[in-house]
């Protein structure tokens, strides 16, 4: 039995397998690995990709975590917020294009306080009954996270960054916490939410032992998505000047995940698109099953910068997901817009 067969079959990795994966250099393991991968997330969610409309409510961030280029102390940074009725016409033109999602996500801005957000996320719930609502506005009280909840979100993405307080450490200000952080994540899974957590692959000082430690939180979580891409180098940020991740580790980690979580939902995303033209295509040949092509209005595309070279921040919604969707169709998978819930 080969060691991808054992880890599938076990649904589960040690910290020594996980480093042979890493770096073994062994275009067959590698194949297999993608192989595989693939086969279980067929055998869960078949050939479809599920689609969703993600919204770049602000570009304002009160947080100022090393890596993002929107971080507050980033005097560059050109800033936006959208207006309840920008948010409200990109789901009129999101609906129209068929999507059943809307990923709202921000950093974490006062100005989208609970009144404020919690009036949006009704006002959507009754225009679109139908529909999922996801939120990814970072770390917010308990109270918030119900309030939105009750409000009707029905999933929240915050990605962990790492499952390592002290790699957390070298990431973040000393002001954030990685406790917060993770306590943040069961919360919210508390209260019902359907949760993704994640990281970036290739971040300053990540390690095997740290990726390892990712894994394991995974496993206690048990979250419905699992969101992953490169870390990609952000001018003016004091992570500037660090190479990128690379996209072969983020093809094996994503494998892996999809071996270790059959069921999860796990985007291919806009960084792995960034650091390879068919780096989305790569990403659900080695077992993701999300995109999630951009409903932002464009005049503020540009300025939702979290890193350098972002892709798709010169087409209109319907261009994105035009070619979202023809890109996937060339590689023989369907897009599928439908609400796309968990098979748990
Ligand atoms: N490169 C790649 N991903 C980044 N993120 C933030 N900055 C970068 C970067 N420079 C990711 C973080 C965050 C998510 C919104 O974007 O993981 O949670
Ligand atoms: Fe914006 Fe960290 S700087 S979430």
């Amino acid at each position: 039995m080969s060691l991808i067969d054992d880890i599938r079959e076990r649904r589960d990795i040690s910290r020594d397998e996980l480093e042979r994966i890493l770096t073994t250099d062994n275009k067959e393991s590698i194949e297999e690995l993608r192989r595989q991968a693939r086969e279980v997330a067929t055998e869960v969610y078949g050939n479809k990709i599920f689609m969703r409309g993600l919204i770049e409510l602000s570009s304002h961030c009160k947080n100022d975590c090393l890596y993002c280029g929107l971080r507050r102390s980033n005097t560059t940074a050109v800033r936006y917020r959208l207006s309840d009725d920008d948010i409200y016409s990109c789901c009129a033109s999101g609906y129209q294009l068929g999507f059943r999602t809307f990923v709202m996500q921000g950093g974490e801005d006062g100005w989208f306080d609970d009144s404020r957000m919690c009036r949006i996320v009704a006002n959507v719930r009754k225009q679109y009954p139908d529909c999922a609502i996801t939120l990814s506005l970072g770390e917010r009280s308990r109270d918030s996270y119900q309030a939105l909840f009750d409000a009707g979100a029905n999933r929240y993405l915050l990605r962990h960054e790492t499952a390592s307080p002290e790699h957390y450490a070298r990431l973040h200000p000393a002001e954030m916490s990685w406790q917060h952080r993770i306590d943040a994540l069961w919360t919210l899974k508390e209260i019902g939410y359907q949760v993704g957590c994640g990281f970036m692959v290739g971040s300053p000082y990540q390690t095997v032992d740290t990726l390892y430690a990712d894994l394991q939180f995974i496993r206690q979580l048990q979250p419905q998505m699992v969101g992953i891409g490169p870390f990609i180098s952000a001018h003016d940020t004091p992570f500037a000047g660090f190479p990128n991740g690379k996209v072969s580790d983020t093809l094996r980690l994503l494998a892996i995940i999809r071996l270790l979580h059959p069921h999860v939902l796990l985007p291919a995303t806009t960084a792995l698109g960034t650091l390879h033209p068919q780096g989305r295509e790569l990403g659900i040949q080695f077992g993701a099953n999300v995109v999630m092509p951009n409903l932002s209005p464009k005049d503020h595309r540009k300025d939702y910068s979290i890193y350098d070279n972002k892709i798709c921040t010169g087409e209109e919604a319907a261009e994105c997901r035009a070619c979202t969707e023809g890109r996937i169709r060339k590689i023989g998978f369907e897009t599928v817009v439908d609400r796309g819930d968990y098979k748990g």
